[in-house]
């Protein structure tokens, strides 16, 4: 039997596998996916009985510690989380440099990575109090960032976190509160933005979390990886395809012209793809979108919002596209992000914020992942190795004689 991790670290195995379809990065007992099967599992747990059974910051606890917290655990965590939820006054200035119509995304990767400076004492990876104060100062300051990055790009000043308040419920109150407004969050709204950030938590080795551990093989600080996380989050073809979805709906716009798209999504020369389709690891289904399916109906329902046109449109594109040979054969089923932008529509966010949302949300599961591989004592710096199809070996050629 061959030993293929001896092998590999003697380097006598090389592969060339773009795109790692095919190629685990790392070892890891955080969460376990079987795309085949539709499964995702946290420490073990079903996503769907955590995301009906539990809530946002339980799952938080899971994920970095491993076990569900007891009740005493589950309240300190949670105290400490809220301590930690201002930002330095001193961030404001930074916040204030961007343009005032910057994307929520471009502002919420330069405040991250500039943490490290707000926040030099903790930055030492060497030291595990050090690394703990972090993973508590992302976690809690995350929705503050993201929900002020929104505030400047609408021009209203920002609103200070209430501590009195749940996550999501404290999340809400920041994007929506205005001075001078009495604004009451609404507690089914705040149950399904919690499960919104539930069912985004983890997702193992997904593009960000593996830029997050690139990042952090090197020993940057956690800040810069969070930061580099979340830059990778913004393309459409992971975290922004939840903007995308939705602007896709909308372009569609009523059900009559759900064919024409789905041409389009088949025709080879045209770029266009239907977003929130597919996944490079769920090939039946994504639990996650069968609860988000869920979740869009009861708040829809709850807000009053019947026969939304946009859901409509999105229910029959999910039946006409998951019945066509094309998406059949490709195994392409609509992923969590298909109707996560709907809810958030429905909840008053513009598609802007959609993907800073999924950051707030994913960012436990990058931190858990960089606690994980930082513990490691056999950590060693990611460096993949190329083909190389440039030119062969040549002289150098006089400018003269070009
Ligand atoms: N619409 C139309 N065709 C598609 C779509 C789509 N959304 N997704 C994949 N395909 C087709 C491809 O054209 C390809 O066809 P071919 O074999 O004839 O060339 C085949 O299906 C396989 O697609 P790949 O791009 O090779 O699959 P990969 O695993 O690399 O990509 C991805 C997965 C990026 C998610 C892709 O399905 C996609 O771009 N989807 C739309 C964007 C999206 O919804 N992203 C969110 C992912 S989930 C998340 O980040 C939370």
């Amino acid at each position: 039997v061959l030993d293929i991790r001896k092998l590999y670290a003697q380097g006598d195995v090389f592969t060339y596998d773009p795109g790692f379809t095919s190629t685990a990065a790392c070892e890891s007992a955080i969460t376990f996916i079987d795309g085949d099967k539709g499964e995702l599992l946290h420490r073990g747990y079903p996503i769907d009985q955590l995301a009906g059974k539990s809530h946002y910051l339980e799952v938080c606890y899971l994920l970095l510690y491993g076990e569900l917290p007891t009740a005493d655990q589950l309240e300190e965590f949670e105290t400490t989380v809220t301590r930690h939820t201002m930002l330095h006054e001193q961030m404001q200035y930074f916040f204030r440099g961007f343009r005032r119509d910057a994307h929520p995304m471009a502002v919420m990767v330069g405040v991250v990575g500039a943490m490290a400076a707000f926040y030099h004492d903790s930055t030492d990876i060497t030291d595990p109090w050090q690394r703990e104060v972090a993973s508590f100062r992302l976690i809690a300051k995350m929705p503050t960032i993201a929900a002020w990055a929104y505030k400047y790009s609408i021009g209203q000043p920002f609103v200070y976190p209430r501590n009195d308040l749940d996550y999501a419920s404290n999340f809400l109150h920041m994007c929506f509160a205005v001075p001078a407004e009495e604004y009451k969050v609404d507690p089914i709204l705040a149950r399904a933005m919690d499960r919104i950030f539930t069912l985004h938590a983890d997702h193992e080795q997904n593009a960000s979390t593996s830029t997050v551990r690139l990042a952090s093989s090197s020993g940057a600080n956690p800040f810069a990886c969070i930061a580099a996380g979340i830059a990778c989050l913004w393309g459409p073809a992971h975290g922004g395809a939840n903007q995308a979805a939705l602007e896709t709906l909308k372009e569609i716009g009523s059900v009559d012209r759900i064919p024409e798209y789905i041409e389009r999504a088949k025709d080879k020369n045209d770029p266009f793809r239907l977003m929130g389709f597919g996944h490079r690891v769920y090939k039946n289904f994504d639990p996650r979108a069968t609860v988000m399916k869920q979740s869009a109906d009861e708040v829809l329902d709850l807000l009053g919002i019947e026969d939304n046109p946009i859901l409509q449109v999105a229910k029959e594109l999910e039946k006409q596209a998951t019945a066509d040979q094309y998406f059949i054969d490709r195994k392409l089923f609509p992923n969590v992000d298909f109707y996560s932008g709907i809810i958030l529509e429905a909840m008053g966010f513009p598609t802007s914020m959609f993907t800073p949302i999924f950051a707030l949300a994913r960012t436990v599961g990058w931190i858990s992942q960089w606690k994980e591989q930082i513990s490691d004592p056999a950590l060693k710096i990611g460096r993949p190795r190329q083909l190389y199809t440039g030119a062969a070996k040549r002289d150098y050629v006089d400018i003269e004689n070009r």
